[in-house]
């Protein structure tokens, strides 16, 4: 995100100065300079960080209650949610071969769960098992597995309780989980940085969203950085600091840039990329998370949120996006002071696996669409395969060990994010034309009238799990279907 663009078009094969994909879904860079208007006015505050909770001997056991109270949002005392009384949740590192053990205690009024979204573990009993509910007042506890060669990377907890999620998501549930590097890259210092949005009424209360908000995928009036807004960061020059972004947005796509500094991309969800890229620009889908080294050059640089169009529900409906704002100043990095000392190599990165030379053993294709009627007065329901969610039917029965290729068809007006639990999708071709980068993530947006083609791995874990779309709104109204490997 330094301005020597024509370097990064370059390494990315020169397509063109705009839009360029970089092996498909989820991560683009462009280099047109859109009109800057500033936004959300800044706090000031100085960056903060969420409590950070690490394993220990193998082991990391936490106790998470999600509950309702006065929590300090975007610099006042709002009501709103949070686990252990904070927004985001406490930070939980933890690494392969590990045990998490987590003893959820649901303090709301509304039955929850726990997702851990994006780790490889299994769906079943008492691991990563959404159809698990905890009714308001009850307890539960989870225990996952990790396995030893889990990949390294940014993941996240939320809640998943199908009718529930998006409020509870918008209200403050959320943190981040790190799967640390077997083999540590040096830096400065990490950075959790959690994305969120939220819309705060002058009394400081959520409003509920309306039906049009609800059939887009609601967007908050605020977006945060750790809770806060606008926060102020600092660094010396020279020095390379790891940033763990989170898009934690329900409905949110999060077009990222930090101009003036030097960005390098390690990787999207779970898949690093082979070798680590400059890049500008960085799009995360709701639900995406982004590995990133930023080194820092003298001055102050804005890590900006720019519009991104997502499409729209359809005009006839009157339905739509939240209109498009300018930039959205997210946090100010201040880089000034002595120069540091050059720090140690990126040790090298496996390469990650290929299925493009792998026989696919079946081929499905899922069609996201939205469809008339069921919500009544003409609203439109979001479906996949024609159906919405029920949690009874087994939609989809793939082979334990087996590879498939999954066509994704978008038939209508707004992007769809598609989200696999378990299992990482590689993404082969996005709107017909083939990846060339091997890259592996768990959420891979379907562009509208668009098709995204992915192939999958049904490795190590069997069992029922769903995948869905990851605009909240659309989960909580069907847009989910279940998936059983065995
Ligand atoms: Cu982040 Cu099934 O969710
Ligand atoms: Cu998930
Ligand atoms: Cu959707």
């Amino acid at each position: 995100m330094r301005p020597i663009t024509r370097r990064n078009a370059l390494i990315l094969g020169g397509v063109g100065a705009v839009g360029v994909a970089v092996g498909g879904t989820g991560l683009w860079m462009t280099h047109d300079a859109s009109s800057r208007t500033p936004s959300q006015t800044g706090t000031g505050n100085e960056f903060t960080e969420p409590t950070e909770l690490r394993s220990s001997n193998g082991t990391l056991s936490v106790a998470l209650e999600a509950a309702a109270g006065q929590l300090t949002v975007a610099g006042r005392t709002v009501t709103a949610l949070g686990y252990n009384g904070g927004l985001p949740g406490p930070t939980l590192r933890v690494r392969g071969g590990d045990t998490l053990r987590v003893s959820l205690h649901n303090g709301l009024t509304n039955p929850s769960n726990l997702h851990v979204h994006g780790l490889h573990v299994s769906p079943e009993n008492n691991s990563d098992n959404v159809f698990v509910t905890v009714p308001a007042g009850d307890s539960f506890d989870y225990r996952y597995e990790l396995p030893l060669n889990h990949p390294p990377g940014v993941y996240w907890y939320h809640p998943h309780q199908h009718g529930y999620v998006t409020d509870q998501v918008f209200g403050g549930l959320y943190g981040a989980i790190i799967v640390e590097d077997p083999t540590p890259i040096t830096v400065s210092r990490e950075r959790v940085i959690v994305i969120s949005d939220i819309t705060l009424s002058s009394t400081g209360t959520i409003p509920a969203a309306t039906p049009m908000e609800k059939m887009s995928g609601r967007e908050g009036e605020l977006v945060l950085v750790n809770g806060q807004l606008n926060p102020s960061l600092t660094a010396r020059p020279g020095e390379r600091e790891r940033w763990r972004v989170v898009n934690a947005c329900v409905s949110r796509y999060l077009r990222l840039r930090l101009d003036g500094q030097e960005v390098t991309l390690l990787g999207i969800d779970s898949g690093r990329l082979s070798s680590p890229r400059s890049v500008d620009e960085i799009v995360l889908a709701p639900g995406n998370r982004a590995d990133l080294l930023v080194t820092g050059h003298a001055g102050t640089s804005r890590l900006e949120a720019l519009p991104y169009d997502r499409g729209s529900s359809g005009g006839m409906m009157g339905g739509g996006n939240a209109p498009a704002r300018g930039d959205i100043t997210l946090a100010t990095l201040t880089v000034a002071g002595e120069t540091a000392a050059t720090p140690a190599a990126i040790p090298g990165q496996p390469a990650a696996r290929d299925l493009r030379a792998t026989t696919v053993t079946a081929r499905r294709e899922l069609v996201f669409a939205m469809g008339m009627g069921g919500m009544g007065g003409g609203m439109m329901s979001p479906t996949i395969n024609g159906r919405a969610f029920d949690a009874s039917r087994v939609d989809e029965t793939v082979q334990f060990g087996s590879v498939e290729e999954w066509l994704l068809t978008n038939t209508s007006t707004l992007d769809h994010p598609l989200h696999l639990h378990v299992w990482p999708m590689q993404v082969v071709e996005q709107g017909g034309t083939a990846v060339e980068t091997v890259i592996w993530q768990d959420v891979v947006n379907v562009p509208a009238r668009s098709t995204t083609r992915v192939r999958i791995a049904f490795d190590d874990f069997s069992g029922r799990t769903v995948y869905h779309c990851h605009i909240l709104d659309h989960e909580d109204a069907g847009m989910m279907g279940v998936i059983e490997a065995r």
